[in-house]
């Protein structure tokens, strides 16, 4: 079973469907840490509730390299395996992503996922839904990726699409992809967390999964 650390800046509805899928034994992992740099984010509600160690670690002030090494010292002091951005709303430092880089055994995956409620790489950065919608495209959805310096550049492991609908504003259309999240989220940290995820270059592998369909990147667990 491998450890995760969550970092949450918000009301962490992706945090909660990692926790469930934790709970139910459906994912092969357990939150050992959630860390917020928000006081009073809704993540920290549901971590306590889950009887999960929860830190809040305020950023503001803090200079990002000196801030991103506290984050590193309370993960490894938590002994985390992956790290999943739940809704984090800050770049992370290079003192950041070089301590959970790729490590032994875990086949070229950098250790940092992200969860993104656009498909990319078309709309990456804040307010994705928004983008989305301005731009007029007629699909949106959400993207699970490996983290890398850039803002949503990394390897892309999964991704599922919803319609954008004719009377759509920027909360029904969130809504919609935050209910794909929470199925997305957890099934990639799933494979993670049961090995089959490999990089090579840009490619993510996941071992046995079947070819896209009905709007999801990997359909088959
Ligand atoms: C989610 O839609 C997530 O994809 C997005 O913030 C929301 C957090 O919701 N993340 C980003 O935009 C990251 N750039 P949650 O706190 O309920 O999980």
């Amino acid at each position: 079973m491998i450890r995760l650390g969550v970092l949450a800046s918000g009301g962490g509805t992706n945090l909660q469907a990692l926790l469930d899928a934790c709970a139910a034994r459906s994912v092969d992992a357990e939150v050992a840490l959630v860390i917020s740099n928000v006081s009073g984010a809704g993540a920290l509600a549901r971590a306590e509730r889950a009887g999960v160690p929860s830190r809040l670690l305020p950023s503001r002030g803090v200079e990002r390299a000196t801030y991103d090494a506290q984050l590193v010292e309370a993960l490894r002091a938590a002994r985390v395996d992956l790290v999943c951005l739940a809704g984090y709303m800050r770049l992370l430092s290079p003192v950041f992503l070089d301590a959970f880089g790729p490590a032994a055994g875990t086949r070229g995956c950098p250790r940092v996922m992200n969860i993104h409620p656009g498909l990319l790489p078309a709309f990456p950065g804040l307010k994705a839904q928004a983008q989305c919608l301005e731009y007029g495209a007629r699909f949106a959805g959400c993207t699970v990726h490996f983290v890398d310096q850039g803002v949503d550049t990394g390897p892309i492991v999964a991704q599922a699409v919803v319609p954008v609908l004719p009377g759509d504003d920027d909360a029904t259309l969130a809504a919609r992809i935050l209910a794909e999240e929470h199925r997305l989220y957890p099934r990639a940290v799933g494979w993670f967390a049961a090995g089959r995820l490999s990089v090579e270059g840009r490619r993510v592998r996941v071992e046995g999964a079947g070819a896209p369909q009905r709007g999801i990147s990997n359909p088959t667990d």
